[in-house]
């Protein structure tokens, strides 16, 4: 369902990202300002992305270095350009709740894990957001 109609997938999207913004507050917007030491909140993040079999499985943090997935130097920049509409605090959160919604071009779809949603808390996902837009 998600993948056949793009009208119905971006809806979806902005109902499931306007609920994750009202249930928890603008969380990531208050971390667009990186420092050089990580928040607590970024901090309980990049120990979720480096966690075993989780992100740091498939994406590097080096420039240019594939993987599976594309290397995330420079993610918290990039996110804000890659889709219309989007914060980059909201496509880096649409990108572990709906992985489909957006494929990175010169990748394929379904390699990125589609479970997340499931076992990932809202704090966890929001970690992980405030964490990768101090990637920049
Ligand atoms: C099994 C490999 C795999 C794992 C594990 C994985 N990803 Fe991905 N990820 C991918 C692939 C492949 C893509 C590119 C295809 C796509 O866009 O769905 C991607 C795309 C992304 C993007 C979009 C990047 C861009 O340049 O726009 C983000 C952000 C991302 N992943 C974050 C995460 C986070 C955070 C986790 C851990 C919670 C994670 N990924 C776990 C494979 C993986």
């Amino acid at each position: 369902m998600l993948q056949q109609r793009p009208s119905t997938i971006l809806t979806l999207l902005f109902f499931a990202v306007a609920l994750l913004l009202a249930a928890c507050g603008s969380v990531a917007n208050s971390v667009a300002t990186p420092t050089p030491s990580l928040s607590a909140e970024a901090a309980q993040g990049q120990a979720l992305f480096q966690g075993k079999g989780r992100c740091a499985t498939c994406h590097a943090l080096s420039p240019e270095t594939i993987i599976v997935g594309p290397s995330l130097a420079g993610i918290a920049t990039h996110a804000a350009s890659r889709v219309a509409g989007l914060s980059a605090a909201e496509y880096l959160e649409a990108s572990i709740l709906f992985p489909d919604s957006y494929i990175v071009p010169g990748f394929e779809n379904q390699q990125m894990p589609t479970t997340l949603a499931k076992e990932l808390s809202v704090p966890e996902v929001e970690a992980l957001v405030a964490y990768m837009l101090t990637l920049d």
